[in-house]
């Protein structure tokens, strides 16, 4: 059967039929892992007619033309219009309580006798909500001792608009409504005159963290070991086969005794065996 769809705020009725869906879904697969359905048809349709304007082309079909002729040029523009990079201050709070309560004070005990290294990856930290929050918890937890040590957190993400909104360290105000009065006075900064509903984030949060370009799928040029991994509501795009050799990867890049949290909805899978659950989706490679 013929799906045809079309938007009823649309301005010009640009269609996509089965064989250009299917042909974007396949490219979305290969390019980022993430899988679509029929479900995603009007996410794809909405996302990428916005891509077919931009480009002055006039339909799904000439896009699909344009894909195959020249992928390279197009895949970034692509993914980044393709990508959900849902994410907020502090989101899954009780991730940031564990590692303050439990995590850090471990980390700093075991460090008095080791090398004071501490290594955080935020492995889709999209518009970097999620490492700035980090920082946050970091800086608020070892205030004590911080100066002694060594410690790098870093954010990637195959989206390169979100990791250069990330980078920038500039939101607009209403993103940091719901965190803690003392935080906002201590790590942000509001703009003033024009750029009075924007605020940034403060140098001392900027220099912990280190954002680069990373497609999950692709190596990773980083050696680790890290002492806690964030793979935050990222998998639940992808299949069970990807998902399976990602854990596999994660586990390999964690310290003994290191961390790796998961999103609200995100498990495991078989995968569970080789970690113990400490917490509600928080997950420890055994030592
Ligand atoms: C919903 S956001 C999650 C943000 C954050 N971790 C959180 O939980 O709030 C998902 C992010 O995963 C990124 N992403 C999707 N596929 C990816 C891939 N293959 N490699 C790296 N990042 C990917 C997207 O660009 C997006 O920014």
């Amino acid at each position: 059967m013929m799906t045809n769809v079309r938007t009823k705020d649309r301005d010009s009725a640009i269609s996509l039929n089965n064989a250009e869906f299917n042909f974007l879904c396949t490219f979305v697969y290969d390019s980022t892992g993430i899988v679509l359905n029929e479900g995603k048809r009007e996410m794809l349709y909405r996302r990428l007619s916005r891509i077919i304007r931009e480009k002055k082309l006039d339909s799904f079909s000439s896009y699909c033309r344009l894909l195959k002729k020249q992928p390279e040029q197009e895949r970034d523009f692509f993914i980044n219009a393709i990508t959900t990079n849902l994410t907020s201050f502090f989101r899954e709070q009780h991730h940031f309580d564990y590692i303050s309560q439990h995590e850090l004070p471990r980390i700093i005990k075991n460090g008095q006798a080791n090398n004071k290294r501490l290594r955080i990856w935020s492995s889709a930290s999209s518009t970097g909500e999620e490492p700035y929050s980090i920082a946050i918890t970091l800086c608020e937890a070892m205030k004590a001792v911080m100066t002694q040590w060594d410690i790098k957190i870093l954010a990637t993400d195959i989206d390169s608009d979100v990791l250069a909104k990330g980078q920038s360290g500039i939101y607009e105000l209403s993103r940091i409504e719901d965190i803690p009065m003392k935080f906002k006075k201590k790590y942000f900064q509001r703009g003033d005159r024009e750029n009075s509903s924007n605020i940034k984030v403060s140098q001392v949060l900027q220099q912990l963290i280190t954002f680069k370009h990373l497609n999950l799928l692709h190596e990773w040029p980083m050696k680790g070991p890290f002492d806690i991994i964030f793979c935050r509501n990222v998998i639940i795009y992808f299949d069970h086969k990807t998902q399976q050799e990602l854990f596999a990867r994660y586990y390999e890049l964690l310290k003994p005794g290191g961390l790796l949290m998961l999103g609200h909805s995100e498990n495991l899978g078989q995968y569970q065996q080789y970690f113990e659950n400490v917490g509600r989706t928080i997950f420890r490679k055994p030592l």
